[in-house]
């Protein structure tokens, strides 16, 4: 079944049946003031950490149908008597004559026809104040006159959200709200908790009088609190009770009182949702989003800010899924995972468990290099600032507070205290930025390292480059007994998690990437010594992955603690691992015939039509010495699932062989656009990729999870636009080296780089995959295939011929 479409000319979906296979989201604002929005007008928000500060209860566990944070009553009169229903179809589950939730980008707008009246509803954050904004247009299409009231509700948490769910005692006595009257009947409606440091003050408020309010649940649900949010109680009154909550559940439903509205009469309202700190400083911005000029102004400025983002790269080739996906909802997934990292969505929901990831955060930045470069540098400097002097890094913090854990869970103890990965990632982060946008300067920015005297000062700092060194000589220092990096708590794959002292042939692939990265750097820096440095480096990490590592037709994945290998042909279960296969051609460690012998090894054992597992065959029960990987059931996620994050790697490594035919059918098979005409099976939203889909071991074969927030955005989005169009940023300019199907006759790329356009058409007369014989800069042909930099503002020509 279908249940919307893609609209590229405004750059939206549109989901035209409220009732998908499971809730599907849209994000608004940033982890500044935002959250996540769902296609029936729920909506989780939080301000600064949805864990330490969140505002709107939302429970993803509850049914669909379902109130889920906040909603909008509408209830007109009819033979004098009230009927109440929402607009956004749950959770009074009225019947529609028409409905449809477009997915825009910060935006949501939900449109709907329901007993004659015509709702409109735009939600989203403006880009310079904190606030959600839902701007309510209702019009009578009923052909006959309507009187009609309308009642935004809200369901507040308690701002420490792991508190709401496991303090029942504490959580519902802080719980206040207050009401201040202003002088034309408009009101704004605190809640309010006191916390050990300041007192947060959420609110409510419209442009309209509020003729009267409710703030406690259950005199809002009524029938002693046994009403429900299907029929609440209290709207079949005429007035709401106006108490103003001393404890329990607080909400705020406010009655609005829209009179009649004659036939094709429209009427229009826009409420606030926001917190503050400083009430004077508030009720001017309250004013001021209180005019209706001013609220179009900045959803334009919103639409404008997205467009200029999505402007930076885009391709036209003859696939037009590709297209969509390359043009507008990747690069959007990428701004969204970039600023949400783990921590809030509708499956993970910053409870303590996951804060922003340094390895996550380090990769979702690579995503947003090539569009707006400058937006990665705070970020660098936070996530550096969690690095350990001795070079990994604390693998999570908590930006309110800073505050960073080593893990995820308790375990450590029984491994080594480090995960093996996490500090690697950052060097190509940096890398990257360096190219995009030739700020050398933050390398000299200095960054203090995590660890702290007993009043709370850094014990040391030192400049960007530094901390990448200490990165390199981490792992450098903490090799295992085949010469191969140890693989501390985890690498990449979390869930791995083997005893002390075993090896990671990941954590070797990161490590030459990392090398090979830095080698380029400092060769354009002029430190020939420390290159030569690395080289020995690299090519010592080389020769241990050759000579211990090939298991005959693919790279082995792990060493255990006893010096055992997983990944083998030796292994019942886990005997192949896709990482292994693409991390080792990334890395530039395998040869030739290596790379393409594990590729076809990959192809074999782990494609499937739905994606590339990670792994094969999966493990069938919990083994303690394996860890997280064997909780799930065969084909489930880690456990030989096809774990999304991992297929454009391989995507890259097909296209790093030459294999454009190959890469290409990797990358449409798991093009969430092409699920869009048939997606029961796979549930998630087409719009944006999952972190998983089941594998074939699992009896719910291509069933997507965890939608949005996976490393898979940023990956995918390089695989296309730096492999597939080949398009990559390099210090002394832009590469062109395409990798595409043999099929294709022409793509054409625009790529702003360093202050100039590049308008790049690529001929494929011969109908080949890789290779450009000749090219043409503005008209002139040049001997390179990689353009300079022209950093003057213009636009320029160039043709690339493939040959
Ligand atoms: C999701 C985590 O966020 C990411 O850090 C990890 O690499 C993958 N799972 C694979 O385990």
């Amino acid at each position: 079944m279908k249940y919307g479409y893609f609209n590229n000319e405004r750059k939206e979906y549109v989901i035209t049946n409220p009732k998908t296979p499971v809730k599907w989201t849209n994000y608004i604002g940033g982890l500044d003031f935002g959250g996540l929005i769902d296609q029936t007008g729920g909506a989780l928000l939080c301000k600064g950490d949805p864990a330490l500060n969140r505002i709107v209860k939302y429970i993803p566990q509850l049914p669909a149908s379902e109130l889920k944070g906040e909603t909008l009553y509408i209830r007109i009169k009819k033979n004098n008597e009230y009927v109440v229903f929402s607009p956004f179809y749950v959770p009074t589950l009225t019947p529609y004559d028409y409905y449809e939730c477009r997915v825009g980008n910060g935006y949501s707008i939900i449109t709907s026809e329901i007993l004659g009246i015509r709702t409109e509803v735009t939600i989203f954050v403006p880009m310079d104040s904190q606030r959600e904004i839902r701007d309510i247009k209702v019009t009578n299409i009923s052909g006959e006159a309507i009187e009609m009231d309308i009642i935004p509700f809200v369901e507040y948490t308690h701002f420490e959200a792991m508190k709401q769910f496991n303090n029942a005692d504490w959580v519902p006595q802080t719980m206040q709200s207050q009401c201040i009257n202003e002088a034309d009947g408009k009101r704004v409606i605190k809640q309010f908790a006191f916390m050990r440091k300041d007192t947060n003050v959420n609110y409510f408020t419209s442009n309209y009088p509020i003729a009267s309010f409710e703030t406690d649940r259950k005199i809002f649900l009524g029938d002693n609190g046994y009403g429900t949010f299907m029929k609440p109680l209290s709207l079949f009154q005429e007035e709401l009770s106006n108490y103003e909550a001393l404890r329990e559940d607080n909400i705020v439903a406010a009655l609005h009182k829209m009179g009649q509205l004659e036939p094709n009469e429209t009427k229009r309202i826009i409420t606030q949702l926001g917190q503050y700190t400083d009430f004077d400083y508030e009720m001017t911005e309250i004013e001021k989003y209180r005019d209706e000029k001013c609220v179009d102004e900045a959803f334009i400025k919103l639409e404008n800010h997205w467009n200029n983002y999505l402007s930076k790269f885009q391709v036209k080739t003859p696939d037009e899924d590709f297209n969509t996906l390359v043009n507008i909802h990747n690069p959007k997934q990428c701004m969204t995972t970039k600023n949400w990292s783990r921590f809030l969505s509708l499956y993970q929901l910053g409870l303590g468990v996951r804060g922003i990831g340094f390895r996550d955060t380090s990769q979702d930045l690579i995503g947003i290099m090539g569009l707006c470069a400058d937006e990665s540098t705070e970020m660098i400097g936070k996530l550096l600032s969690i690095q350990r002097r001795n070079g990994c890094a604390m693998h999570q913090f908590y930006p309110l507070t800073m505050e960073a854990t080593k893990g995820e869970s308790g375990e450590m103890e029984n491994r080594d205290d480090f995960y093996g990965d996490d500090h690697l990632w950052i060097v190509q982060t940096v890398c990257e930025y360096l190219k995009e946008s030739a700020n050398y300067d933050l390398l000299n920015k200095v960054v203090p390292f995590y660890e702290k005297d007993s009043k709370d000062k850094p014990l040391e700092e030192a400049t960007i480059l530094e901390h990448l060194k200490r990165a390199i000589e981490f792992t450098h220092d903490n090799k295992g007994r085949h010469g191969i990096p140890l693989l501390g708590f985890a690498d990449w794959n979390d869930c791995v998690n083997l005893p002390k002292t075993a090896e990671s042939i990941f954590n070797a692939n990161l490590y030459g990437k990392a090398l090979l990265e830095m080698m380029e750097l400092m060769t354009h820096l002029g430190d020939e010594e420390i290159v030569n440095k690395y080289k020995d480096y690299y090519d010592e990490m080389k020769i241990a992955v050759n000579e211990n590592c090939w298991d005959g037709e693919w790279y082995l994945r792990y060493f255990d603690h006893e010096g055992k290998p997983l990944g083998s042909k030796v292994n019942e279960a886990g005997m192949i691992y896709t990482n292994a296969q693409s991390w080792t051609i990334m890395s530039g460690f395998a040869d030739e015939q290596r790379a393409t012998q594990s590729l076809e090894s990959l192809n074999k054992y782990l494609n499937t039509k739905n994606g590339i597992k990670l792994s094969y065959p999966g493990y069938n029960g919990f083994d303690p010495n394996l860890g997280g990987v064997s909780t799930y059931p065969p084909g489930a996620k880690e456990n030989g699932g096809i774990f999304l994050h991992s297929n454009p790697w391989v995507i890259i490594a097909e296209t790093l062989v030459g294999n454009g035919d190959r890469a290409f059918q990797y990358y449409q098979q798991i093009n969430p656009i092409l699920k869009n005409d048939n997606i029961d099976e796979f549930e998630v939203e087409p719009y944006v990729f999952p972190q998983n889909i089941l594998g074939d071991e699992h009896p719910q074969f291509g069933l997507g999870r965890n939608s949005w927030l996976s490393g898979t955005a940023s990956w995918v989005y390089q695989a296309a636009t730096k492999y597939i169009m080949g398009v990559r940023a390099d210090y002394d300019g832009l590469i062109i080296d395409p990798c595409i199907p043999k099929a294709w006759d022409e793509v054409s790329i625009i790529k702003e780089f360093k202050n100039a356009t590049y308008n790049i058409t690529i001929k494929n007369p011969n109908h080949i995959s890789k290779g450009i014989s000749r090219m043409e800069i503005d008209g002139k042909e040049v001997d390179t295939n990689k353009a300079p930099i022209f950093a003057d503002g213009l636009v320029h020509n160039i043709v690339a011929y493939m040959g």
